[in-house]
């Protein structure tokens, strides 16, 4: 038995945190590349599904969270440290907003952003009590915890875990019409992603981002955008709204806020909206830590230089150019933005990615049909190619 067969068969045999993984146990990481027990080398498609959007093992963030392990690492609530202010300050800036409220996982920020709209809608809007509703799309994924499942459309994510959590509507993604008529006074917010990663690399229709924007305007209900996955920099900006020159009410970030080192999300909006929450009514043990604050911080300085969405834009544009070039009887539909592609096959994705990943390269289907590309945005122009020319061989089969 490889050392590879062993490792796999204690997690078959112990492991129920089931994510269908590649079957692959990773031993090193360096920039795009991911090393297994073997010392086999894959170059990775896949970027943690963009939490690691600055490379594995990025030097200027590995050195950031060195030199705070270094220091402290973790305090208790009753007392700041010297990282929180400046992160707080720094990701506000970033998203041109007040305030920020720091969690870890990306479930957590988006449980955060729930009850933000809440209590904003009843302490700031007026709803009356146990009346609020917030708008969904079919197709969403904002994480696993009961009350996200509970307006989750995936049958795998949501069947087996009710009673579900009340208050939620949910209408077809990319139609403006459909959320008009499901608005009314006790709208408190819109949870929307920008482009729906788990869904498959979703574009909503040019114009729907900015008719979200202004039926929340006119309604009086917040716009809450689930960057988690598409934004810092994976599809060309900052953020995937700014494409429709967008400005949502909430952002929420987590996965490559982390730098692919640790779990970092945030909830970040003006002082009107997350201003609702005082001392004691809502927070986390390890939110905003001093590590957390530390990595998150250097993430902030490498995005503010632009040159990861820099990255994105140019090799992206490469990326969708030889995409749209694969043939028609094999490949249905390409969408997607910068270094983020989901590509539709006429057939299951699943063996694909499995000739891929015996090619030496990572990449993972979803619902079927898809193939997912997300490689990290340090990935270089020639290791970009050379995954697109293995990706036609894999297609021929
Ligand atoms: C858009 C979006 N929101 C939320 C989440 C949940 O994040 P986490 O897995 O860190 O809880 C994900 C994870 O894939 C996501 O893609």
């Amino acid at each position: 038995m490889t050392q590879t067969d062993q490792l796999r068969a204690m997690s078959e045999d112990h492991s129920a945190h089931n994510y269908h993984p590649l079957p692959i146990v990773v031993a090193e990481a360096d920039g795009a590349w991911l090393t297994d027990v073997e010392g086999r080398r894959y170059l990775d498609m896949l970027a943690a599904y963009s939490a690691v959007n600055f490379g594995h093992g990025n030097p200027r963030l590995a050195e950031a969270a060195r030199r705070q392990l270094d220091r402290v690492t973790l305090v208790s609530r009753a007392f700041d440290h010297d990282q929180f202010g400046p992160f707080v300050a720094e990701l506000a800036e970033l998203c041109g907003k007040d305030m920020v409220l720091p969690m870890n996982s990306g479930a957590e920020a988006v449980e955060t952003a729930l009850k933000t709209a809440r209590k904003w809608g009843y302490e700031v809007k007026g709803v009356p009590a146990g009346e609020a509703n917030i708008i969904t799309f079919e197709g969403n994924f904002h994480g696993r915890t009961t009350t996200i499942i509970s307006f989750s459309t995936d049958p795998d994510a949501r069947d087996s875990y009710g009673p579900y959590t009340p208050g939620f509507r949910t209408v077809p993604y990319g139609d403006a019409e459909a959320l008009k008529a499901a608005m009314d006074e006790h709208t408190v917010g819109v949870l929307i992603e920008p482009i729906q990663g788990e869904a498959g690399v979703n574009v909503p229709p040019s114009g729907f981002l900015r008719a979200v924007r202004e039926l929340c305007t006119a309604n009086g209900t917040l716009m809450i955008a689930d960057e988690i996955q598409s934004g810092l920099g994976r599809t060309g900006t900052t953020f995937a709204v700014e494409h429709e020159g967008v400005v949502p009410d909430v952002y929420i970030l987590g996965k490559a806020l982390g730098g692919g080192i640790m779990p970092v999300s945030a909830v970040v909006a003006d002082r009107d909206v997350l201003g609702v929450f005082k001392p004691g009514q809502h927070g986390s043990t390890f939110g905003g830590n001093p590590l957390a604050c530390a990595i998150g911080r250097e993430v902030i300085a490498i995005l503010k230089t632009g040159e990861y969405q820099e990255r994105s834009r140019t090799l992206g544009a490469h990326l969708h150019d030889r995409l749209g070039r694969l043939p028609g009887d094999l490949v249905r539909e390409v969408r997607g933005r910068g270094l983020w592609a989901g590509v539709e096959l006429n057939g299951p994705a699943r063996p694909v990615s499995e000739r891929l990943m015996d090619l030496g390269v990572l990449a993972k289907e979803t619902h079927e049909t898809t193939l997912r590309l997300a490689p990290p945005l340090v990935i270089e122009r020639a290791d970009l190619d050379w995954a697109l020319d293995q990706l036609e061989i894999a297609l021929k089969g």
